[in-house]
């Protein structure tokens, strides 16, 4: 039986690929619905994204919302410097034909957990975790509902990429990091420790190109744009790929490896705002709230990603 998911997601093009990978993945994932949140660019690019996405991959049944627009308590952070104007940029794909959902994504996720059978649908949260805090604070009760959560965020001993202690995704909106990190839900968080170690060198990108199918050309497009910033910034040979762990993970955990700890959200510090604290060598008596993932077979995962890419259109 596929493991029901719901998306949340501020595409950018390593979330396209995350949404992809989990679309090429029909027996073990049911992607039920695909939330958008303001996060990589504006809620409007990230909603024209995620169903430019759904397209490509084939699969235009796949419902789409708009959620939050900006962070809980901040101004909302962007970052075209890394993903383009349009968040997508790099490959030419053509404007969605689907409609995008009337429902609110937050009153989506709402409804959707509190009508399904408890403990039968997992979060992957691909951006800030500002739809899923607000759902929490609109409804609390969803929080022992929800099977998982499965997130790409948060940094510790690799410390953060958009500033020197947070992730970007954390950094956005980190209250709204605290909300979900203290919700009581299973967590599962894929950090800059892991996914700096998933590098997309040219090797890697070479190989999915030569796919030859649409997804390929578009992935290769995607990546080869929005690499440009991290390669010059890590002086790496391949950028980091982030969000696709997160499916990667829920596919084959085992290429995975962390602990169970306590992980406590920075919100008062403007020096080290959305640092993710992870008491990884359980030093307080902190309630071990999250799995930290540290390492990550990279081998392993872009085996994973290009044998799921070439059953797409
Ligand atoms: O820090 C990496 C995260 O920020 C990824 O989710 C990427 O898409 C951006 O949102
Ligand atoms: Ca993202």
């Amino acid at each position: 039986m596929p493991r029901k998911i719901i998306i949340d997601t501020d595409p950018g093009q390593d979330d396209a690929v995350a949404i992809l990978l989990a679309l090429a993945s029909p027996e073990e994932l049911d992607v039920i619905g695909i939330v958008a949140v303001a996060g990589n660019v504006g809620l409007h690019h990230n909603a024209n994204n995620a169903r430019k996405i759904v397209e490509l991959a084939g699969r235009r049944n796949i419902p789409v919302y708009a959620g939050c627009a900006r962070p809980m308590r901040r101004a909302l952070v962007t970052a075209e410097h890394v993903h383009g104007d349009t968040g997508l940029n790099g490959p030419d794909l053509p404007e969605p034909t689907i409609p995008l959902q009337p429902q609110h994504g937050v009153d989506y996720l709402i409804e959707t957990l509190m009508n399904a059978e408890a403990g039968s649908i997992t979060l992957c949260t691909l951006g800030p975790l500002t739809n899923i805090a607000m759902a929490l604070v609109k409804e609390p009760r969803i929080a022992e509902r929800i099977a998982e959560i499965v997130m790409m965020g948060g940094a510790y001993f690799e410390v953060g990429n958009i500033t020197p202690a947070a992730e970007f995704n954390i950094f956005v909106d980190p209250e709204a990091a605290d909300v979900v990190l203290r919700c009581g839900a299973p967590i599962t968080m894929l950090p800059l420790d892991v996914t700096h170690q998933i590098q997309s060198t040219p090797e890697r990108l070479r190989a999915i190109l030569e796919l030859g199918n649409e997804a390929g050309k578009a992935v290769h497009a995607m990546l080869t744009f929005s690499e440009s910033f991290d390669l010059q910034k890590y002086g790496w040979s391949g950028a980091p790929l982030h969000d696709p762990t997160v499916i990667a993970y829920l596919l084959k955990p085992e290429l995975f490896e962390g602990r169970h700890c306590n992980v406590t959200i920075e919100t008062a510090s403007e020096l080290t705002m959305g640092m993710s604290v992870a008491d990884y060598w359980h030093v307080t008596g902190k309630v071990r709230n999250a799995t930290f993932m540290r390492n990550g077979d990279a081998d392993g995962f872009f085996a994973l990603l290009l044998e799921r890419l070439a059953r797409l259109p």
